[in-house]
């Protein structure tokens, strides 16, 4: 836990150190101050001593003034490093997300990921503020503790038993603290899953009158949610309840004690009540050191699934020792392929082999399930455990580094993803460089230029939550277009005309050809009529066993 907040702090925990060490020094010198100005006011009353009762208030003012300057600057320089921890974790989690192994996806659900990178973080947060406070703390309390031995070793004693055995209690209270939480946040991850999933398929929910269902469905995840939550709560009631005893128990023990004074005289008067204030400090101590315990409890949960996704291995994007492609005759060359999805035990591929040539336009064809998404995300390299060799201009793509990869081959996925901004954005986002003839070359081969002109704006029309505004298809041309106007001289389309309708679908396939004489093209489809017309067609089918 401690190797996670160093880890957290980086090069900015002598900083952290000294912001907190001042903010609380500063917080404990006002609190001694207070404890000793009642002690040395209430003591020049009874004694009648107006001089001590003037300087013991000059003191104070003074130290006061100094406390009030300091102790702002230290605590804004303890919150911006912590806001600078926080937003750096933020800034790792958020990049790795972008470059983990797609395998890594199969295994989380997106509401699971949002909560690690919103909720978790927020925790974290949580406990940089708990360490500082627990550091003044233990400035605070072992100076009171200090004091408070001179002023009455006996009392002082007494109340520290009481106080361990308040966290004695605590620990015992506090068990099942990490199973409940670890529960709590399992089905957080939950909530935010059907939260992104209806938003996701609010169409369909409509059409299918399924609201009442999914509404059903969220209301019992979110009591259950809630059940755990209540065991945390009962958790938290019970510790709070034991503490008020325990303030109880000291005051109590200090008013008996107090009482025995004052049957003496009154000279213990100053000093019992520079105890009563003392003995906050004490309380306070062992107050925050529960507390941390029940923090870091807490938290480990989430520094757990924080690090689960810092610590996961990434693309190994550096693997690169080519940087070059060969003038190879085969761009592709695939041999005794095997694959299976990790988890599941049936291979996708058995034994596949695959060449193709410079040039070439060939069909992938199979029925749906068949593999033909599988393998071209072996081709980009999403997936690195397989056995067998696949060769991309004639090099083993294990040993070429995965910004080439993806520079060397374009890829038009199956599902077309628009991004908020306007539709030229979306386009170039295929190639920055691309200029606006390229563009509207592209988009009148995959008839989306029409479209495009006809939307309110153009082709500045802006496209929010995923082309919301835009049909299947149109989503579906702009993102072949995006593929086309690529520099890559390999280009892979994935079910392309999956929302065209026929004879768009027919004229697509046949103006893409001209387009592309010059490349390579990889055309995947479940229509095996609509690749009769090119190179070459693969029956994936051929090769199941
Ligand atoms: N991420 C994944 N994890 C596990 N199984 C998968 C994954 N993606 C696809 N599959 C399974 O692999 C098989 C091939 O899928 P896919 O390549 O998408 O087929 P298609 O030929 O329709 O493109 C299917 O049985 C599918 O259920
Ligand atoms: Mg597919």
């Amino acid at each position: 836990m401690l190797k996670q907040i160093n880890r957290l702090l980086v090069n900015n925990k002598v900083r952290f150190t000294s912001y907190v060490f001042i903010d609380s020094v500063v917080r404990v010198a006002l609190f001694i101050i207070q404890a000793l100005v009642i002690k040395s006011v209430v003591d020049s009353v009874i004694e009648n001593n107006s001089e001590k009762l003037i300087i013991s208030i000059i003191c104070f003012v003074i130290l006061v003034g100094l406390i009030s300057v300091l102790g702002p600057i230290s605590n804004y320089g303890m919150v911006k490093v912590i806001k600078k921890a926080i937003y750096r974790l933020k800034y790792d989690v958020f990049s790795m997300l972008t470059n983990l192994d797609i395998g890594f996806f199969d295994n989380h659900t997106d509401g699971d990921l949002i909560s690690i990178s919103l909720n978790d973080i927020e925790y974290v947060e949580h406990i940089l503020y708990s360490i500082s406070s627990l550091i003044f703390a233990i400035l605070f309390g072992a100076t009171s503790m200090v004091m408070m031995f001179i002023l009455s070793w006996e009392l002082t004693i007494i109340i520290v038993i009481v106080q361990f055995a308040y966290t004695i209690g605590v620990k015992k209270l506090s068990r099942n603290l990490t199973v409940y939480n670890q529960e709590v946040v399992r089905k957080r991850g939950k909530l935010n899953q059907i939260i992104v999933s209806t938003i996701d398929s609010l169409d369909y929910i409509k059409t299918s009158q399924l609201e009442k269902y999914w509404i059903s469905k969220f209301e019992s995840l979110d009591n259950s949610y809630i059940a755990v939550q209540k065991n945390l709560l009962r958790i938290n009631k019970n510790i709070s309840s034991l503490g008020i005893l325990v303030e109880g128990l000291n005051l109590a023990i200090i008013i008996i004690i107090g009482m025995y004074v004052l049957k003496m005289g009154t000279d213990g008067i100053g000093s019992l009540m520079a105890i009563f204030q003392l003995q906050t400090g004490v309380s306070l101590l062992f107050e925050s050191v529960n507390r941390i315990y029940l923090d870091l409890k807490t938290s480990k949960v989430s520094f757990d699934r924080i690090n689960m996704i810092l610590d996961e291995p990434v693309e190994s994007i550096e693997k690169s020792i080519y940087k070059d492609r060969k003038s190879e005759e085969y761009v592709i060359k695939i041999r005794n392929l095997e694959f299976s999805y990790s988890g599941i035990s049936e291979n996708i591929f058995n034994n596949f082999n695959l060449d193709v040539k410079r040039g070439e336009i060939i069909g992938i064809v199979g029925e749906s399930g068949v593999g033909k998404s599988t393998l071209v995300k072996l081709l980009l390299g999403y997936y690195e455990a397989y056995n067998g060799n696949i060769k991309l201009y004639g090099h083993d793509i294990s040993r070429i580094s995965t910004h080439n990869l993806r520079k060397w081959i374009a890829f038009s996925p199956q599902k077309t993803y628009l991004f908020d901004g306007t539709v030229m954005e979306n386009i170039q986002f295929g190639n920055l460089d691309a200029t606006e003839n390229q563009i509207y070359e592209a988009t009148k081969l995959t008839q989306a230029h029409d479209f495009i002109l006809e939307l309110c704006d153009g082709y500045n029309t802006k496209l929010r939550n995923n082309g919301q505004n835009l049909s299947e298809g149109q989503k579906h041309r702009i993102g072949l277009a995006r593929a086309l106007i690529t520099n890559c001289e390999t280009i892979i389309f994935d079910e392309p005309t999956a929302s065209l309708d026929k004879i768009t679908s027919f004229e697509f396939v046949k103006e893409l050809k001209e387009y592309c004489k010059d490349k390579t093209v990889i055309l995947i489809s479940h229509d095996s009529h609509l690749t009769s017309s090119l190179d070459r067609i693969v029956d994936l089918a051929n090769y199941k066993l």
